[in-house]
């Protein structure tokens, strides 16, 4: 199969069949992941460059992790120390890094929209890890796969995304994804972290956690994005545990099979009781970290196929 995209900068513009070429493909790489010779070539003699302008632990270290695995030269810029701190503006840093070369870009912003405008600019193929409240699509693709390797498959399903709706990019990823492969998605938060106009999305609202945790399959937790917020959104986190938090008696409503996931990092305490967090029959967040890493290896994989095929003609 080839893939039709040049870059991965969203779920938006992805077909059913591209999410299941790359879920697919991740599987092989779990199982690399898992052997002792963790190594493959798909990204040999290829330059990737890491350039994030927001702090990232898990998935800044999973791209890289997954450029080394598969051959690829990796770098990180440091972006908090670099010429952008000076004032270069996007589109400068975008011609220095064409004098560069790289074939793989893997970018972070804290601008909804950044990472569309740089791919226009490059001649490589761009990944986004997460541009302001937009996109997140690896992260999406990683929820994905650890869904249809826990529940045996991606539709059908009812999954409840929980917490602060409106500043997440994850949210906004998973939402489009989980629609595409046709699951019923139910939103779950306090009306202050709801973006307007989300039904468009197809998905049905509550603001309360027991009645939208009735009977799902999946419950997806949140941070809350303090570094989004710009004012009172909520009126105490005691309170927002209280009425939003996930603890032991909500998730009582799920169905008793139900998972917990979370991207990271976690807030204990805040949107998500630790014992809960930690609680091997329940939570697949260690799952998600792992599934990350096969999840990113496949998608550069798949785009640097595309990018050869382009350059060869
Ligand atoms: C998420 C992000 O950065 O959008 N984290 C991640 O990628 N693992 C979610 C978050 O920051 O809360």
């Amino acid at each position: 199969m080839t893939f039709p995209h040049a870059h991965l900068l969203g779920i938006e513009p992805l077909s059913q069949g591209d999410i299941t070429a790359i879920l697919d493909l991740a599987e092989a790489y779990v199982i690399l992941n898992r052997s002792d010779a963790k190594h493959a070539d798909a990204l040999a003699g290829l330059t990737q460059i890491n350039m994030f302008f927001e702090n990232s632990t898990r998935t800044q270290a999973s791209f890289e992790l997954a450029g080394k695995r598969l051959g690829a030269d990796v770098m990180n810029m440091a972006m908090q120390a670099s010429s952008i701190k000076k004032g270069e503006t996007l589109i400068d840093t975008a011609m220095t890094l064409n004098a560069m070369h790289p074939d793989l870009l893997v970018v972070r912003h804290p601008q909804s929209g950044a990472v569309d405008l740089l791919a226009q600019k490059v001649r490589c193929a761009v990944l986004n890890a997460g541009d302001g409240r937009h996109e997140h699509p690896t992260q999406a693709l990683l929820d994905a796969l650890t869904i249809r390797r826990t529940k045996g498959r991606l539709h059908r399903l009812s999954i409840a995304i929980c917490g602060d709706i409106a500043h997440s990019r994850v949210a906004r990823s998973n939402i489009i994804l989980l629609g595409k492969m046709e699951n019923r998605v139910r939103l779950i938060g306090p009306p202050t972290l709801m973006p307007s106009g989300i039904a468009e999305f197809g998905v049905e609202v509550f603001d309360d956690m027991r009645a939208g945790l009735e009977g799902v399959d999946v419950v997806m937790m949140l941070r809350l994005q303090r570094e989004r917020m710009d004012g009172g959104f909520i009126p105490s986190e005691r309170e927002y545990y209280h009425r939003f938090g996930l603890d032991a008696e909500k998730l009582a409503y799920a169905r008793e099979d139900a998972i917990v996931m979370h991207p990271g990092p976690m807030n204990r305490g805040i949107e998500i009781d630790g014992e809960i967090a930690d609680d091997i029959n329940r939570s697949v967040i260690q799952d998600q970290v792992e599934m990350g890493v096969a999840v990113r290896m496949a998608a550069m994989d798949l785009l640097a196929q595309g990018l050869r095929a382009r350059r060869a003609a």
